[in-house]
């Protein structure tokens, strides 16, 4: 089974701030940091550094190269991915000191993506591979009809949940993988204790994983449903942690491994991920994420206990 995943690559402009910009300031940031990431993009790194073996389809600008070597050096396939005139989409992300984020997106190549394009790019792929696709280019929509008709399972991070995104038809998605915002938004419920219930209820096809900050994640599908705390970590910068649990659920998943573990795999690399600055730069490999886990396990006095024996 081949994995694609369609989706955005952005070069992320970060700018540290002491709080959140408001409407009619006027505010000097401490430092700018370039780096890079895209839903999509973060996405096919966590996938790759998981361990799957990932084809990348999007479109970059004249200045997205060093978007692809981040990418080919963590081991996602390239081939599909081409360049247009003009810019690459690009994210200006304002950063606080407690890891917290606002994103403004500017979609650049992202939103020059054709239906020819989909097509040509489909053609590689047969039923039974799995699509993986966010709402950061255009014709999210057709992406997905597309892909079904051809016979490929559908992940759907639906991520910004916008008008365009409303415009899919969602029941052709075999995962969804939404932060509670999406999921309130999706599944029109307010109370978020009733939302897992109510996106299985809406969408029944659909494994439903859905992320809860600092309270975790839930998986809920027929009548299985798991809770997933977090691993409570220092955080520097939550930007692409959402990404970083997505690849690595949909990784552990398609090898075989049970949800409890993907879930478990998935919140490791999510800690590791906001332990660092950026988005894509700051997936772990599945080796540290490995590491992660393991040390967690370890009773408590083994972990403080660091004296030679
Ligand atoms: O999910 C984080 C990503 O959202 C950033 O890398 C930014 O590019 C935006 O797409």
């Amino acid at each position: 089974m081949k994995i694609l995943n369609f989706g955005s690559l952005n070069c992320d402009y970060v700018y540290s701030v002491p709080h959140m910009v408001q409407e009619g300031e006027t505010l000097s940031s401490r430092k700018l940091e370039v780096f890079p990431g895209g839903k999509g993009l973060n996405q096919s790194i966590a996938l790759a550094r998981a361990g799957a073996p990932v084809f990348h389809g999007g479109l970059i600008g004249e200045d997205g190269d060093f978007l692809l070597d981040i990418a080919a050096e963590s081991g996602v396939d390239c081939s599909l991915v081409e360049r247009v005139p003009g810019r690459t989409g690009h994210a200006i992300i304002q950063l606080t000191p407690s890891g917290q984020n606002c994103i403004l997106l500017h979609g650049g190549a992202n939103r020059q993506i054709t239906e020819d394009f989909i097509v040509r790019v489909l053609e590689r792929f047969e039923p039974g591979d799995l699509l993986l696709m966010q709402n950061e280019i255009s014709l999210p929509d057709r992406l997905m009809e597309l892909a079904a008709r051809r016979g490929l399972s559908i992940a759907l991070n639906p991520s910004p949940c916008d008008e365009a995104l409303l415009r899919c038809d969602l029941q052709l998605a075999d995962y969804l993988i939404l932060n509670e915002l999406e999921g309130m938004a999706l599944s029109g419920e307010k109370d978020l204790s009733r939302v897992p219930d109510a996106l299985q209820e809406k969408f029944p096809k659909a494994r439903i994983v859905l992320t809860l900050g600092k309270d975790g994640a839930v998986f809920r599908y027929g009548k299985e449903k798991l809770l997933q705390p977090v691993f409570p970590v220092q955080a520097v910068d939550t930007t692409g942690a959402g990404d970083t649990f997505t690849g690595y659920f949909l990784a552990a998943v398609l090898e075989g491994l049970p949800a409890s573990r993907a879930l478990q795999l998935a919140a490791a690399a999510a800690a590791l991920a906001v332990s660092g600055m950026g988005a894509a730069s700051s997936i772990p490999t599945r080796q540290q994420t490995e590491a992660f886990l393991a040390f967690r396990q370890k009773p408590e006095s083994c972990k403080n206990d660091s004296r030679p024996k």
